[in-house]
């Protein structure tokens, strides 16, 4: 983790971030899309540098990227009402802790901005993992992009001073 630099994104990170998105969809989230067409072109159908680059220039949002050496690893948004948006790992990055890294600094932007917590809606991929990192399911499985099993959770967040 060390040469791997998370920052906040600039309209020239919109097509690395992309691609990034999709490979992680496509490549670790069969669980989910079960490589079923129809899901992943509804996944995959605003995973574009366009839509990339409008999250990027949007007030109300925040996208961070995890580089190395001018790659993106990853991609991260959190809303400026707390809800995070995207957290995605490139497979090549995979269990380097990039997004637990990704996931503190989508946290620590949270609770700058004023939140006291900080929902989303896991995938069944990465339930483990938000499990891991203290979010609670808050509702039964939802269906999304044609999926079954994406989780809504939440975690409240220590108050300022708190961090670790
Ligand atoms: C599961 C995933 C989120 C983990 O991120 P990562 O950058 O690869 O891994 P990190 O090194 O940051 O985190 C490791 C943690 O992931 C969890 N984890 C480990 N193996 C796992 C597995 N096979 N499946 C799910 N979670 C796993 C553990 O909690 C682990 O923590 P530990 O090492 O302390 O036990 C990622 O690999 C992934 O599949 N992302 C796909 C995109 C996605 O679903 N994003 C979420 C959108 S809501």
């Amino acid at each position: 983790m060390t040469s791997i630099l998370i920052r906040v994104a600039h309209p020239g990170d919109a097509a690395g971030a992309c691609e990034t998105m999709r490979r992680s969809i496509v490549e670790l989230c069969s669980s989910d899309h079960r490589d079923d067409r129809a899901i992943l072109d509804r996944w995959l159908s605003n995973k574009t540098p366009d839509s990339v680059a409008a999250w990027i220039a949007d007030k109300d949002n925040r996208l961070f990227v995890a580089v190395e050496q001018g790659r993106v690893l990853a991609v991260g948004a959190v809303r400026t009402d707390g809800e995070i948006t995207l957290n995605y790992v490139s497979p090549d990055a995979r269990f380097r802790g990039v997004s637990r890294a990704m996931l503190a600094r989508l946290e620590a932007t949270a609770r700058d901005l004023g939140n006291d917590a900080v929902r989303l809606v896991s995938t069944e991929t990465a339930l483990r993992f938000y499990l891991s990192a203290g979010y609670r399911q808050i509702g039964p499985p939802q269906g999304k992009f044609g999926t079954t099993s994406s989780w809504p959770m939440r975690k409240e967040l220590p108050p300022v001073g708190e961090r670790s």
